[in-house]
């Protein structure tokens, strides 16, 4: 295969950096830009010097495409992923995998069914601190685990602050937080979560979010989240420490550390690797390569953030394991 040759559905915020991360690389070609939105369409199609489609299917009906990207928004997925795997291509997905588990199962099923394969955007597990961390854990036993994601996108949000739309902020984006401590810890077995409205009223999702969590191996964990802070400072977002024996392992913006200094090192991870090499190297190999987040993966992820939304619903606690059929 000479380059990689990629179409991008859904050309907002968050697919400018793919592009930019994708058109960067020698091995890969942007050959079509589409979003339900002509100008955001054009803009990108402009910018990249490619076609560009307000209709995936348009897009999928090209006749040159290796992959595709599809960073949409959290309502908008099911159909989009149907129409690919129908197509017979791998994609990169950004997290969340969908806004309910119905529609997360479908994809799921379609993709084993074509023997197809996606990677999905929790690009944090590629990074050397969460590499070092995640090979740090091995065989080591938890005692609690408490992670927090404190940021200020519900004041510039849009379909992210409406509840319908994104699922709030658990589903939206402390999943990240989330996946990041089902990937140290193990599978969730049961949540609690309760929730607020504090201080962005005007807003249909929570400002104000806390899920306990119990592991399948018995460890605890502890969660909160909060969009409302209004700093610019993203020094908050997806901070985890784990709480192991005579020792604290910290995962924040530094990067990965053992607390004290000096307790325990943690080990060398070989290898400059991130999320799009994976792909590409993936696309490129006919099927996963690398990829440290597929798609059963990210569902079981989105699976504990429902759970605890059907929690502080219902103020009770709520088994996820037989959400994702464990
Ligand atoms: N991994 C990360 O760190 C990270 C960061 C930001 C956003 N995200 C995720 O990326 C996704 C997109 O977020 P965003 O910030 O780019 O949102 P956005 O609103 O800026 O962009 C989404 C785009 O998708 C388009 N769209 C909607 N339905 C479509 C369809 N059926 N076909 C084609 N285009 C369609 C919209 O018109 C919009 O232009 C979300 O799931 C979000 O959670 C991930």
């Amino acid at each position: 295969m000479s380059k990689v040759r990629i179409g991008f559905i859904g050309c907002g915020g968050r697919a400018g950096s793919h592009m930019r991360a994708l058109g960067q690389r020698e091995d890969t070609e942007i050959v079509g830009a589409c979003d339900v939105v002509e100008a955001a369409a054009r803009r990108a199609g402009e910018r990249l010097g490619v076609p560009h489609y307000t209709d995936h299917r348009t897009l999928l009906g090209r006749d040159d495409l290796d992959a595709v990207v599809i960073s949409v928004p959290v309502f908008a997925h099911g159909q989009v992923e149907l129409d690919v795997i129908a197509r017979g291509l791998p994609f990169l997905l950004e997290k969340p995998v969908a806004r309910d588990l119905e529609t997360a199962r479908r994809v799921a099923g379609a993709l084993r069914q074509a023997g197809l394969w996606a990677a999905i955007g929790y690009q944090l597990r590629y990074t050397p601190a969460v590499r070092q961390a995640k090979a740090f854990m091995v065989g080591r036993r938890v005692a609690v685990v408490e992670g927090h994601y404190w940021c200020t996108t519900a004041r510039g949000g849009a379909w992210q602050n409406d509840w319908e739309k994104s699922g709030g902020q658990l589903v939206e984006q402390a999943t990240h937080t989330i996946d990041l401590m089902r990937h140290l810890v193990g599978e969730v077995e049961e949540v609690y979560s309760q929730q607020a409205s504090r201080i962005l009223s005007a807003i249909t999702s929570p400002d104000a979010y806390t899920v306990s969590l119990r592991f399948t191996d018995g460890a605890l964990g502890s969660l909160t989240s909060s969009w409302t802070h209004d700093t610019g400072d993203w020094s908050h977002a997806n901070i985890v420490n784990v709480s192991l024996d005579g020792c604290l392992l910290r995962l924040d913006g530094a990067g990965a550390r053992v607390l004290p200094a000096g307790k325990a090192e943690l080990p060398e991870v070989a290898g400059a690797e991130d999320m799009y090499k994976a792909f590409v190297r993936s696309v490129r190999a006919g099927g996963p390569e690398g990829i440290l987040s597929g798609y059963d993966d990210a569902l079981a992820t989105l699976a504990v953030s429902l759970a605890a939304n059907e929690s502080a619903a219902t103020h009770r606690p709520v088994r996820v394991a037989e959400a994702v059929g464990r």
